[in-house]
């Protein structure tokens, strides 16, 4: 079944979404009745603050929905990194951002692990990770390499797909998870496998509480958790000290 996929090893994940990385966009917005738009939004109105423009890093950015989103809002011209594993997202991600004419600021596009960033330290004001800490092997290495290359005052911010407290709501979802969800990624890609491991990732997932724990141990301060429709996504935010 669906262990074709594990994020234990990361090579599986990054032919995941190489496969599906084509269809990514269209899937998506289906499978979250374009809710994902009004998370996305949300994301960057609560990260960036604008009359405080400064680089930024875009963890693992896919087809770069929040670092281009926020660039095509941005009038001062910024340093960007959009760093991401898989070749395919990249790509797509480039094509996009040539389709939103962004010339005006500093793209650079990085193939790498976001558990081994390879930028300096202190060298973005804001980092953000969307939809991508649950496929990571090690979320505590991801959480302290964003410490490692925010300069202090810094923002990082991620956006995650979570379960909701609410019994009902949370009936719902599962079955939403369960059925649905991997149904739907199959009509989208012809690929179940993939939507059934991308299902299951939610909800093996590391709560919020937990996620913010780990931003504690880190060194981040000043962290809020802002819950999104009911719990289905979650914001985490989290400020590196000045000292
Ligand atoms: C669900 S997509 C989210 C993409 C994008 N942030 C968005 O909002 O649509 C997850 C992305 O994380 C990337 N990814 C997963 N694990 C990674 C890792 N360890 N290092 C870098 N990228 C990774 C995948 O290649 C994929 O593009």
């Amino acid at each position: 079944m669906s262990h074709t996929y594990s994020k234990q090893r990361p090579s599986t994940i990054q032919k995941l979404f190489n496969a599906i990385a084509p269809t990514y966009d269209r899937t998506n917005a289906i499978l979250s009745f374009q809710l994902h738009r009004l998370w996305n939004r949300q994301l960057i109105k609560r990260t960036f603050n604008p009359d405080d423009p400064g680089a930024f890093l875009d963890l693992c950015c896919g087809t770069g929905a929040i670092g281009l989103g926020h660039l095509s809002q941005t009038t001062t011209p910024t340093k960007a990194y959009l760093l991401d594993f898989s070749e395919g997202m990249l790509s797509i991600a480039k094509q996009r951002a040539s389709a939103l004419k962004l010339e005006r600021h500093d793209i650079a596009y990085i193939q790498a692990d976001a558990q081994q960033i390879p930028l300096p330290d202190a060298s973005v004001k804001y980092a953000t990770i969307a939809y991508g800490i649950r496929n990571v092997q090690s979320p505590k290495a991801c959480i302290e390499e964003a410490f490692r290359v925010l300069s202090p005052g810094g923002t990082f911010a991620i956006l995650e797909l979570t379960q909701p407290s609410n019994p009902l709501l949370r009936f719902l979802h599962q079955i939403h998870l369960k059925y649905l969800l991997p149904l739907l990624g199959k009509l989208s890609t012809h690929n179940k496998e993939a939507y059934q491991y991308l299902s299951s990732s939610i909800k093996s997932f590391t709560p919020p509480k937990e996620l913010q724990l780990l931003l504690y141990g880190a060194g981040f301060k000043q962290i809020k958790i802002t819950s999104l429709c009911g719990g289905i996504a979650t914001i985490l935010l989290g400020t590196k000290p000045q000292t």
